[in-house]
């Protein structure tokens, strides 16, 4: 045993990041991927000054009642709807996130997802594999068009903007948004993006992308009223979180045309998808692989290792980047 602080990390990571960390910490890694319960976190987290955790590792105030060194839980995600913050506030504990560093990879994926969706590029793929192309008809695999029509954003944060960015500047597209407040107008002038009512932007978008943070104000945000405003022929495409959009209703809509394709990286429940989203040939499912890409995820890791450094070592003499709760930090001041 060492005096080094001692941090837990829930998933299997990268060798460098270890690396990294092990010249502050004395590092335990769970070697494989796991679903922890609650009274498994709370036990790992008793003995620890930090963690590194990921989605689906859900920490409030069971999971820290016993965590008396822990002074930080670093989140693999820029969403962190899997932390109670109030909890780990009130227990002078700080969380961080991995803002910005995904922003691109994730915006390149809501794109393959888009295009995928709207040319129907994975039900003619599953139909290629099963062995049935003989003579492709002229009539078969209509999708909808991208460059030129209405982009819509529900949501128009960092990644937002990055998925309009390419809208406007590589497809040409006009680009709508709503979003809490009006971007400042020199960001939208920029990307050529209009403020929009939500009923407008469902109506009028005919490809919409939803990147707003899951909160019990989101829960269901798009649902069956809203998908009915929507063009047959529109594509929605969710890369944000399940539970956003119902996934019953949005299966029904599918169903009936309306819109008309989906593109999905996240569910309501998952690793659970609704059986009937899995029976449509309409939407494109993936399982929450948004920001994996190789220098993303090892740039997520980074920062989280990043963060823990900064607030555990103070020979490194920096503010830890991404916290989310900085009151935390101020009080150890
Ligand atoms: C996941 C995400 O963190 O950043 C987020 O909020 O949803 C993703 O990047 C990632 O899939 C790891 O589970």
């Amino acid at each position: 045993m060492t005096d080094k602080p001692r941090v837990w990390v829930s998933r299997p990571t990268f060798p460098g990041i270890v690396a990294r960390l092990e010249p502050h910490f004395e590092v335990t890694v769970e070697p494989e991927e796991h679903k922890f319960s609650s009274s498994e976190l709370a036990a790992r987290l008793a003995t620890q000054d930090a963690a590194i955790v990921g989605l689906k590792d859900r920490i409030g105030a069971a999971e820290i009642a016993h965590a008396t060194r822990l002074r930080i839980v670093a989140n693999l995600g820029v969403g962190y709807d899997n932390l109670d913050l109030d909890a780990l506030s009130a227990a002078g504990i700080a969380a961080s996130n991995t803002a910005d560093v995904l922003n691109e990879s994730v915006a390149d994926y809501a794109w393959a997802l888009l295009l995928g969706s709207a040319r129907r590029m994975n039900a003619a793929e599953r139909w290629l594999r099963a062995g049935h192309w003989k003579a492709t008809e002229f009539k078969a695999w209509l999708g909808t068009d991208v460059r030129g029509r209405t982009l819509g954003i529900l949501g128009m944060g960092r990644i937002g903007q990055a998925i309009a960015r390419r809208g406007a500047h590589g497809f040409a597209m006009p680009v709508l948004y709503h979003n809490r407040s009006p971007l400042p107008d020199d960001v939208a002038g920029a990307l050529g993006a209009r403020y929009v009512s939500r009923e407008t932007l469902l109506a009028d978008s005919d490809h919409l992308v939803i990147v707003v943070p899951y909160s019990a104000e989101s829960h269901h945000l798009v649902g069956a009223a809203e998908l009915a405003r929507m063009k047959p022929t529109a594509t929605i495409v969710n890369i944000a979180r399940g539970g956003i959009v119902d996934d019953a209703a949005l299966a029904a809509a599918l169903r009936a045309g309306r819109p008309g394709a989906a593109g999905l990286d996240v569910f309501e429940g998952e690793p659970n998808v609704h059986p009937e989203l899995l029976a449509l040939p309409n939407v494109v499912l993936t399982p929450h692989i948004a920001s994996a890409s190789l220098p993303t995820r090892r740039a997520m890791a980074n920062l989280a290792a990043e963060n823990l450094i900064c607030l555990l070592d103070p020979a490194a003499g920096r503010t830890p980047p991404t916290v989310l709760n900085r009151e935390v930090l101020a009080r150890r001041l």
